[in-house]
C-alpha cells in the first residue's frame, strides 16, 4: 500500500477528531504459544490501517492541528542483540524516515511525553477493551494530570475511536479493493487445487495441506482456521479438526480464505469428493445455490443490509419445501422462521482487514443502506444433522455452504470469488480435469 494511502487515511481520521482532540492506538501483544513459542504475529488492524506500521509494542499518537507535527511514533529502538535473535527492527528513525511519522521515540519514553501531549486535549480517542494494561497506563496517566489540577490540564472525555474509524474502514478505497480481488485470486486457485486433489480415502487435512501450500508460495496465510469438512462434519459450523477421512460417496465442505497484504477473502464450497453428485445432493445443493444466486442480486446499492439474508431464506424455504424437507403453506413457513433448524447463521458479514470486519450493521436501529465500497460476504447454507427427526433418510447428515466476497459497487454487486465455480457442471467439470 502505498505511504500516501496512510496519510490520506490519518488526515480522515484527524478531520473528524478535531484540533481538540488525540488518538492512541497501541500496538497488539505478542501471545505465547507454549513456553517460549510464540503465535505468529498479528498487527492490530486499526493500528495497521492508519500507519501500515506492523511491530508490536509500538503505539500511535494523532495530535491534529499540532505545531511541531501531528503524526506520531512510540517504537522499540534499534538494538543490535535483539535483531541478531528477533529480526529487523524501524526504530524510530525508521518510523520517521520509512512510515512518514512526523516525529517519533523510543517506546520507553512514553511516560514521560504522552502527558504533555494528553494535557493539551480535550478528547482522548481510544479503544477500550482490548487490552486492559494499556486501559490501565491511559487511565493512570490522565488520573496523574487530574491530579495535579492546579498546574496541568487533563482531557475531560475519552471516546471511543470505534465508531470514526470503523466506518471509515467500512468503505473501502480502490487500493484496497485491489488487494481484495488479489486475496480472493489466491483463495480461488488454493480452492481449485483441493477440488482437484480431493478423492475418496483422501484425508481432509491433506486438502487443507493444499490451501496451506497455495497461501504461503503466494505470501498469504490463513486469514482464519479452515474449515474441511467431509460428509456430516460438515453440519457442526466451526468445524477445524480437519482430520477425518473424505468418504466415497460424501460432500466435502471447504471454507477457506487467505489474508494478503492484511487483507481477507472468506469463501466456501461444497464438492463431492468422488467428483460426481448424487441426485439428492445435487437437489439439496441447487437450493442453497438459488439462495446464494438470490442473495447477491440483492447485493446492491441502495438496498438494506438485510436484503441479501431475506432473499436467502427466501429461496432456502421455498427448496426445502419444493424437497419435502418442509411441509405446509410457503407464507407460514417463512413467517415462522421454519428454516431456522436448516439455516442457523446470518447470510454475510463486512469483509476487509478482519475477516469479520468492524462497520454498523444497524443505524439508529435501522439495517444500514448498502452503499459503493463496502465488502461483504453472501454464504447461505443447508445443514441437516445426521439425528434430525421427520427428515426423510437421503437428506441427513448433509451439509451445504456456498460462499462468495461480494463488493458493492455504483454497477451493482461485483463477485469478487466469481472465477471459481460455484454451480454443478462447473464444479465436476474442475474436478475432472487430469483423472
Ligand atoms: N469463515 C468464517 C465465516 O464464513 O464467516
Ligand atoms: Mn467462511
Ligand atoms: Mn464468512
Amino acid at each position: 500500500m502505498n505511504a500516501s494511502e496512510y496519510a490520506r487515511r490519518r488526515r480522515e481520521l484527524m478531520d473528524l477528531i478535531g484540533a481538540d482532540g488525540i488518538a492512541v492506538l497501541p500496538a497488539a501483544g505478542e501471545r505465547v504459544r507454549s513456553r517460549d513459542t510464540l503465535f505468529d504475529y498479528r498487527p492490530d488492524s486499526d493500528l495497521f490501517y492508519l500507519t501500515g506500521f506492523a511491530e508490536p509494542e509500538s503505539v500511535a499518537v494523532l495530535v491534529p492541528g499540532r505545531r511541531h507535527g501531528e503524526f506520531l511514533m512510540f517504537c522499540r529502538e534499534r538494538d543490535r542483540e535483539r535483531e541478531l535473535w528477533d529480526g529487523s527492527r524501524a526504530g524510530p528513525e525508521g518510523a520517521v524516515a520509512q512510515y512518514a511519522a512526523d516525529d517519533a521515540f523510543p517506546l520507553a519514553d512514553i511516560d514521560d511525553i504522552l502527558p504533555g501531549l494528553l494535557e493539551r486535549s480535550e478528547r482522548v480517542y481510544y479503544s477500550m477493551g482490548i487490552s486492559a494494561e494499556f486501559d490501565q497506563r491511559l487511565l493512570t496517566w490522565i488520573n496523574t494530570l487530574n491530579s495535579k489540577r492546579q498546574s496541568s490540564h487533563a482531557p475531560s472525555e475519552i471516546v471511543a475511536l470505534d465508531h470514526l474509524l470503523h466506518e471509515m474502514r467500512l468503505f473501502k478505497s480502490r487500493p484496497e479493493t485491489g488487494l481484495m480481488r488479489q486475496s480472493a485470486r489466491i483463495a480461488m486457485d488454493a480452492h481449485r487445487r483441493a477440488m482437484r486433489a480431493c478423492e475418496p480415502g483422501v484425508m481432509e487435512f491433506e486438502l487443507e495441506a493444499e490451501f496451506l501450500h497455495e497461501f504461503r508460495r503466494r505470501g498469504a496465510q490463513c486469514a482464519y482456521l479452515p474449515i474441511i469438512a467431509g460428509g456430516s462434519n460438515a453440519c457442526t459450523l466451526h468445524y477445524t479438526a480437519n482430520d477425518a477421512r473424505l468418504e466415497d460417496g460424501d460432500l466435502v465442505l471447504i471454507d477457506a480464505g487467505c489474508e494478503y497484504e492484511m487483507y481477507a477473502s472468506d469463501i466456501t464450497r461444497t464438492f463431492p469428493v468422488n467428483g460426481k453428485f448424487s441426485e439428492p445432493q445435487a437437489e439439496l445443493y441447487n437450493v442453497v445455490l438459488e439462495a446464494n444466486k438470490a442473495a447477491t442480486a440483492a447485493a446492491r446499492s441502495g438496498n438494506h443490509w438485510n436484503d441479501p439474508h431475506d432473499a436467502a431464506v427466501k429461496e432456502i424455504t421455498r427448496g426445502l419445501l419444493r424437497l419435502g424437507i418442509l411441509e405446509g403453506k410457503l407464507q407460514t413457513l417463512l413467517k415462522d422462521g421454519a428454516y431456522r433448524p436448516f439455516f442457523m447463521h446470518r447470510t454475510g458479514h463486512w469483509l476487509g482487514i478482519d475477516v469479520h470486519d468492524v462497520g454498523d450493521y444497524k443505524v439508529a436501529g435501522q439495517w444500514r443502506v448498502l452503499e459503493p465500497g463496502m465488502v461483504m460476504t453472501i454464504e447461505p447454507g443447508i445443514y441437516i444433522r445426521p439425528e434430525t427427526r421427520g427428515v426423510a433418510k437421503q437428506w441427513r447428515g448433509i451439509g451445504i455452504r456456498i460462499e462468495d466476497d461480494v463488493a458493492i459497487t455504483r454497477k451493482g454487486p461485483k463477485v469478487l470469488s466469481a472465477d471459481l465455480p460455484s454451480d454443478i457442471d462447473g464444479i465436476e467439470r474442475l474436478m475432472s480435469v487430469g483423472k
